[in-house]
């Protein structure tokens, strides 16, 4: 069942102030844009949340388009000032996926999972991603735009434009989907945890992620900026750069894709 129900954006607000103690939080809510992303760096303020019912150069993960018609889906960026380590950054995007992950299964949609660095999956296909930007501002200071889509209507259009096996909530057609209430826990349990995470740290993050985790153990091709690489996925490292084993030994990587071998079983 759809919904393309226009936003109350004043209640959002409140809602997602809800999820924050002090911390400021600004929605803009517009029927187009070229990318949230870009609007919520142009706006470089933390706090600053916005959302779009249409994107026109919607941006995904290594220079591919996020496609973004104004079919009731989500297309969100959060804005945030934040302190930490560059090798920490990749974290961010583990927080968001596991709290988007979280979130969705507290909504009873079934079979979610997580493919690192930052799908979100339904029953195995794409449910949504995540596109962390960030702009230094001093050392170990960052301005970070989490952005993230969630396909909750796809229009017939969408196998034309997305090259991979793709899944909207309305096509699980078991209940009324709320985009109202499901973006108010998304960008609450994003805002908090992101917030919260100098005080608790990575541990409980990564539990989390390995709870979701789609992959673990399997087969893979590891895709980095240089080569492509069969390998064994074993898990994720304290800082969640992603560690495999291949023929040269275990290995851990920071920037790669990874994609299920189809020749091969679970390993053991
Ligand atoms: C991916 O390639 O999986 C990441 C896709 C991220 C898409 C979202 S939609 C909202 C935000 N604005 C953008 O331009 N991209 C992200």
């Amino acid at each position: 069942m759809k919904s393309t129900a226009s936003l109350d954006v004043s209640r959002l607000n409140d809602d997602v102030k809800a999820y924050l103690q002090d911390e400021a939080c600004k929605l803009i809510y517009l029927q187009s844009c070229q990318s949230t992303n870009a609007e919520c760096m142009q706006a470089s303020e933390h706090g600053t949340v916005v959302l779009a019912e249409r994107q026109t150069a919607g941006r995904g993960r290594r220079g591919r388009d996020w496609y973004s018609p104004a079919s009731g889906n989500v297309y969100c960026s959060i804005g945030l000032n934040k302190s930490l380590p560059a090798d920490f950054l990749g974290l961010i995007s583990l927080l968001a996926g596991v709290s988007i992950a979280q979130v969705l299964e507290e909504f009873s949609y079934p079979d979610i999972s997580l493919k690192w660095p930052n799908d979100i999956l339904c029953q195995g296909k794409k449910l949504g991603g995540i596109l962390i930007e960030t702009q230094a501002l001093a050392e170990d200071q960052f301005f970070l735009v989490i952005g993230f889509g969630l396909n909750i209507n796809l229009d017939a259009k969408a196998s034309d434009y997305i090259d991979q096996p793709a899944i909207s909530l309305s096509m699980l057609g078991k209940q009324q989907i709320n985009r109202q209430s499901l973006l108010a826990g998304l960008i609450g349990r994003i805002m908090s945890s992101i917030i919260g995470f100098e005080q608790q740290g990575a541990l409980s993050l990564l539990a989390e992620f390995e709870r979701f985790d789609a992959f673990r153990g399997r087969q893979v091709n590891l895709v980095t900026p240089s080569q492509t690489i069969n390998a064994t996925y074993l898990g994720l490292e304290s800082n969640g750069q992603i560690r495999v084993r291949t023929e040269q030994g275990v290995q851990t990587f920071a920037a790669a894709e990874i994609s299920l071998r189809q020749d091969t079983h679970a390993a053991d």
